[in-house]
């Protein structure tokens, strides 16, 4: 719906019933729906608007993960919608094509939140990648994969599953877009598969079951300079990876997740995600094309501060999120280079809003290609250093904070998270 030339979406968050299991239906939450929310698609240049009501009976907040935007848009914790209020954030898309996400972010209310079903994906084009030979015909060979946990008690409702693990509940059911044990019939020869961790506490390593090498094409916020070939990518809460994979004439291949290590997956090691069917006879794909995307080698020659950010227990520098501090504050349209180590044998990640970062080094080192891409959320392995090129462009606001904090739901709500304003 396009009005007055703005772009508006509609979401309403509301209470309800789906029917995963047996024995019996699930409470839920959903957008304009009882679980998840409709895909939403913008393009560059586009300005959007979205009219997000709260049917709840509890506040909320829409954040929309990975954009760019006005913080007072951008639906953290300071941008609660009461029960029956509608808010309308507005602004204008100026960033390349990527999979982005929306979820609440209301705080100490997100993993709850997230995990009765409020979420739902944001994808942006350009026409830069819609010059590209790749599968991009939403839910026919470019389909959205929403990867969550979750466990099921004998009546149907959402359970404890696995336990309070140290960071977070793990399920022992894998669900895609709502669904479980799915299987997607591909019609073509090859499909993009964007998929989203979209778990509170679960770390994912996708791989296929035979080990066939796919192609990575694109991280969180957009495509990589040339595709990736991969037999595997891991995903920690909250990243997004986009994958083109070749399925033959008739062929079973399931998705998996491996353990990057077994003690962060309690419950399993090795299990399905998705089976995928090739079509007996498929259409055409085109080959990815072989260069994606010109990015700007990350220089911090002209960053401006160095900060750094030490993740422990659930603080961050010894600190716990407090809504009435400010922690730092940067000047618009200047980049900074931030340091972040983890310090706990704890997974823990680091997400910032507003912007798409790149990654200088790890512990000295240029960084894997697949973390050599635009990224807005990233998982800590314990004590390694990780130097991020951090940018604030164009939107300067001197009261509305930005967030910073771990992406395993529990720890954010727990506290470990930090704001900053950009003036
Ligand atoms: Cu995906 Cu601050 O969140
Ligand atoms: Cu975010
Ligand atoms: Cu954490």
């Amino acid at each position: 719906l396009v009005i007055d030339g703005v772009r508006v979406f509609r979401l309403e968050a509301q209470s309800g019933a789906t029917d995963f299991v047996s024995q019996g239906p699930t409470p839920t939450l959903g957008y304009n729906g009882t679980y998840l929310g409709p895909t939403l698609v913008a393009a560059r240049g586009e300005t959007v608007r979205v009219d997000v009501t709260n049917s709840l009976d509890a506040d909320t907040t829409v954040h929309w993960h990975g954009m760019h935007l006005p913080a007072a848009m951008d639906g953290g914790p300071h941008s609660p919608i009461q029960p029956g209020a509608t808010w309308h954030p507005e602004w204008t898309i100026d960033q390349p094509a990527a999979t982005l996400w929306y979820h609440p972010h209301l705080h100490g209310e997100t993993r709850a939140q997230v995990d009765a079903g409020l979420a739902g994906m944001f994808l942006l084009r350009d026409p830069d990648e819609a010059a590209l030979a790749l599968p991009r015909d939403y839910g026919v060979d470019d389909i959205p994969v929403i990867v969550q946990d979750r466990s099921f008690s004998s009546d149907g409702a959402f359970s404890g599953g696995l336990g309070m693990q140290f960071d977070g509940v793990l399920g022992d059911t894998v669900l895609v877009n709502g669904t479980p044990t799915p299987h997607l019939d591909v019609a073509t020869e090859r499909v993009r598969l964007r998929l989203l961790n979209g778990s509170s506490a679960r770390m994912y390593d996708f791989t296929f079951a035979d080990d066939r090498t796919f192609d990575l094409i694109a991280t969180d916020g957009g495509l990589l300079e040339a595709p990736v070939p991969s037999t595997s990518i891991p995903l920690s809460p909250g990243e997004r990876a986009e994958i083109v994979v070749t399925i033959a004439s008739g062929e079973r291949v399931a998705l998996q997740s491996r353990a990057p290590d077994p003690a962060l997956n309690a419950g399993a090691a090795t299990f399905d995600v998705m089976q995928l069917r090739g079509a007996d006879a498929p259409s055409p794909s085109p080959e990815v094309a072989p260069v994606l995307a010109e990015l700007p080698a990350p220089d911090a020659a002209h960053s401006v501060t160095e900060r750094s950010f030490v993740m422990s227990g659930h603080n961050i520098n010894d600190r716990q999120m407090d809504m009435s501090r400010v922690d730092f504050t940067v000047n618009v349209d200047t980049s900074e280079v931030w340091t972040v180590r983890n310090e706990n044998p704890l997974p823990h990640s680091f997400h910032v809003h507003d912007t798409q970062f790149r990654v200088l080094t790890i512990d000295g080192a240029a960084p894997p290609p697949r973390l050599a891409g635009w990224k807005d959320t990233i998982a800590l392995e314990k004590d390694r250093v990780y130097r991020l090129l951090v940018t604030f462009d164009d939107y300067a606001d001197p009261t509305t904070p930005y967030m910073y904090h771990c992406h395993l739901l529990w720890h954010e709500d727990q506290g470990m998270m930090g704001q900053f304003l950009v003036v």
